[in-house]
């Protein structure tokens, strides 16, 4: 089975799943939090080396108070406390996003999860909190101006070098899914999509489950990737 190294996650739909309810959006990201966590372990079951999804982008700060400050609350609580069988699974956690703007105990957590899961080596999941895709562009361009301030050769510099500056040297994307109806990647690990497929779906975040994933793994398995060259059973 052709599986995707890396799959990338858009979590979107939670607060549309939690109002067809009745319910405060809030419910929607408690939904889509439980949601991250079977699909952590299920991607690793199916063989997914490395999972990104979508938390929070810079620009959610835009959002109702009441909500950026749920959100938070929730990232504490499941870094803290709710990623045991993550961490248990052999899956190393990685934020990914800047670390300005965050509150002290946001900081904190985020440290403790990195660090609880720092040794693991079954596989990824990252997650990109306070994240923006332009925003790590900018920041990876900015080390990389002070290393060649440094010194640094560049004469030579490849795109695999440019990965090196970004906030983790992850593999690019394979298999971009979006979740929620909307058609648009929302500055979303800009970089490392350059070549990724993408899986678009009308099924809320909180609804997203494993067989939903297996739909997107399946539909990936019958993709002819090119990479800008020639399939050659198809052009000959
Ligand atoms: C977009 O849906 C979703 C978000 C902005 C937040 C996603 C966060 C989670 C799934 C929780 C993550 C938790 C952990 C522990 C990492 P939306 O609220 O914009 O939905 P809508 O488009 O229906 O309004």
């Amino acid at each position: 089975m052709n599986v995707p190294n890396h799959v990338a996650i858009i979590m979107d739909g939670n607060g549309r799943w939690a109002t067809k309810r009745g319910l405060k959006r809030s419910a929607g990201h408690l939904e889509g939090s439980k949601t991250l966590e079977k699909l952590a372990i299920h991607a690793q079951d199916m063989g997914v080396k490395v999972l990104s999804v979508y938390a929070f982008s810079c620009d959610n700060f835009k959002r109702d108070p009441e909500e950026v400050t749920y959100l938070m609350n929730l990232i504490v609580k499941y870094f803290n406390t709710k990623f045991e069988k993550i961490a248990k699974r052999g899956i190393k956690v990685l934020v990914s996003g800047r670390k300005t703007n965050l509150r002290p105990d946001v900081l904190e957590a985020i440290k403790n999860i990195e660090e609880k899961t720092k040794n693991n080596d079954k596989g990824i999941l990252n997650i990109c909190f306070n994240y923006g895709g332009q925003e790590e562009i900018i920041d990876a361009s900015i080390n990389l101006a002070k290393d060649i301030n440094n010194g640094l050769d560049i004469t030579t510099f490849t795109r695999e070098d440019f990965y090196k500056y970004l906030y983790h040297d992850l593999p690019p994307i394979d298999l971009l899914i979006r979740t929620g109806g909307e058609l648009r990647i929302s500055n979303f690990m800009l970089y490392e999509m350059s070549y990724s497929e993408f899986y678009f779906t009308n099924t809320y975040f909180p609804d997203f489950n494993k067989s939903e994933f297996n739909k997107a793994l399946f539909i990936y398995q019958n993709r002819d990737r090119r990479f800008g060259g020639l399939n050659a059973s198809k052009n000959n």
